[in-house]
C-alpha cells in the first residue's frame, strides 16, 4: 500500500499533475491527494489548477465540473462508474419538460447533477451556499428546485419559500435509521448530532447543526462539545477526525445491517489507490464535455462561484 502511495505521487510529479479529492474517498485516496474538500471547494480548487492533469478522486459530476471550469486540463477519473444516485435521478429529458412546464421560474440545480441539467439551470448551488443562492433570489420569483428534494425541502423550511421541487435522493443519506439515532443519542446524551441537508427531514430535526460535508468539520472544531454523531458517509470521519483528534466522533447508524453499521457511498468507493496509479499512467478514463454544453453549463456555475464570495 505504502509502495503504490510512493509510485502515485512520483508520477503525478513526472506527469504534471494534481489530485483533487473528495472527502467521502477511501482514506488511503485522502492521504495521496493535494487537496481534499466539499463540492465547493472543489470547484473553487478547479479554477486555479495550473498543472496539465487534474485527477479527479470523487464522483463524475465532481469532475465534470473541474472540465467546465478549467476546460484547458485534462481531467481524468479514476473509474467511470463513479456516479451518483442524485445525478441519476435528473435525466436530462424529463428535466427539460418539467422546466418547460413552469416557463416563469427560476432554476437552481444542486451541484450533483449532470453538465446536460447544469446546462438547463440559472444558478447551480452546493449544499454549502444553497441558503444564501436561493435567499439571493428575490421573494416574488418562483424557484424549481432540483435533483435534491430533501434538500429543496431544507432550503425551503430555513427560507420560508415554497420551491417546486425535483422528486430526487441521495440513497446514502436516505439510508440513516431514525430509530437507531434516537438509541445512539440516548447512550450518548452528551453528543451533538450534525447531519449532511441531504438527509432526510426527521433526521435534519434530531441535529444540532446542519451545513456541507466543509462546513461540519468547521462545526466540530469550533464547537466546545467533545463528542459528535454524524450523518453523513462516513469517510469524512477521516479529515474530521485529523481536525479534532482529542474528540469523539460516531457515524450515525443506517437502516441496513452492514459492516460498518453506517453509511457509505457505493458510488465514491469504486475508485481505489490501484485505480488512481492506473488512470494517472494512462491518462484515461478523461472526462469529455461537448464545447456547446460546457459553455451553457460554465454560466449557472461561475453565477454560484460569483454568489459565494
Ligand atoms: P458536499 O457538498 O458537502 O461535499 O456534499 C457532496 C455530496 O455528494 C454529498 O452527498
Ligand atoms: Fe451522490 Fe449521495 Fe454519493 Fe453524494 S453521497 S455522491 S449525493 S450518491
Amino acid at each position: 500500500m505504502e509502495d503504490l502511495k510512493a509510485k502515485i505521487l512520483a508520477l503525478k510529479k513526472e506527469k504534471n499533475a494534481v489530485i483533487l479529492a473528495h472527502y467521502y474517498q477511501d482514506t488511503d485516496i485522502q492521504d495521496i491527494a493535494d487537496y481534499v474538500g466539499d463540492s465547493l471547494g472543489l470547484s473553487q480548487e478547479a479554477t486555479k489548477v495550473e498543472a496539465s492533469i487534474i485527477l479527479f478522486a470523487g464522483v463524475h459530476f465532481m469532475a465534470e465540473t473541474a472540465k467546465i471550469l478549467n476546460p484547458s486540463k485534462k481531467v481524468i477519473l479514476p473509474d467511470l462508474n463513479a456516479g451518483c444516485s442524485l445525478a441519476d435521478s435528473c435525466p436530462a429529458d424529463a428535466f427539460k419538460t418539467f422546466k418547460e412546464a413552469h416557463p416563469n421560474h427560476l432554476v437552481i440545480t444542486y451541484v450533483n447533477c449532470s453538465a446536460e441539467i447544469k446546462a438547463l439551470s440559472d444558478i447551480v448551488c452546493t449544499s454549502a451556499n444553497a441558503l444564501k443562492i436561493v435567499e439571493s433570489v428575490p421573494k416574488e420569483t418562483p424557484i424549481i428546485f432540483a435533483p435534491d428534494k430533501n434538500l429543496g425541502r431544507y432550503i425551503s423550511n430555513e427560507t420560508g419559500r415554497e420551491l417546486l421541487l425535483w422528486d430526487g435522493s441521495c440513497i446514502v443519506h436516505e439510508a440513516f435509521s431514525l430509530e437507531k439515532l434516537i438509541d445512539l443519542y440516548q447512550q450518548n446524551p452528551d453528543a451533538e448530532i450534525i447531519a449532511h441537508p441531504e438527509s432526510e427531514t426527521h433526521i435534519l430535526k434530531t441535529a444540532h447543526y446542519i451545513g456541507s460535508t466543509a462546513g461540519m468539520i468547521n462545526y466540530v472544531k469550533n464547537s466546545s462539545c467533545e463528542k459528535f454523531i454524524v450523518a453523513t458517509e462516513a469517510s469524512i470521519l477521516h479529515k474530521m477526525q485529523q481536525e479534532v483528534p482529542n474528540k469523539i466522533l460516531i457515524p450515525a447508524p443506517s437502516k441496513e445491517d452492514n459492516t460498518c453499521a453506517c453509511s457509505e457511498c457505493a458510488y465514491m468507493k469504486v475508485n481505489t489507490l490501484q485505480k488512481v496509479y492506473d488512470c494517472l499512467l494512462q491518462e484515461t478514463p478523461e472526462i469529455i464535455v461537448p464545447e456547446a454544453i460546457r459553455k451553457q453549463a460554465l454560466v449557472p456555475i461561475e453565477r454560484m462561484l460569483e454568489l459565494s464570495n
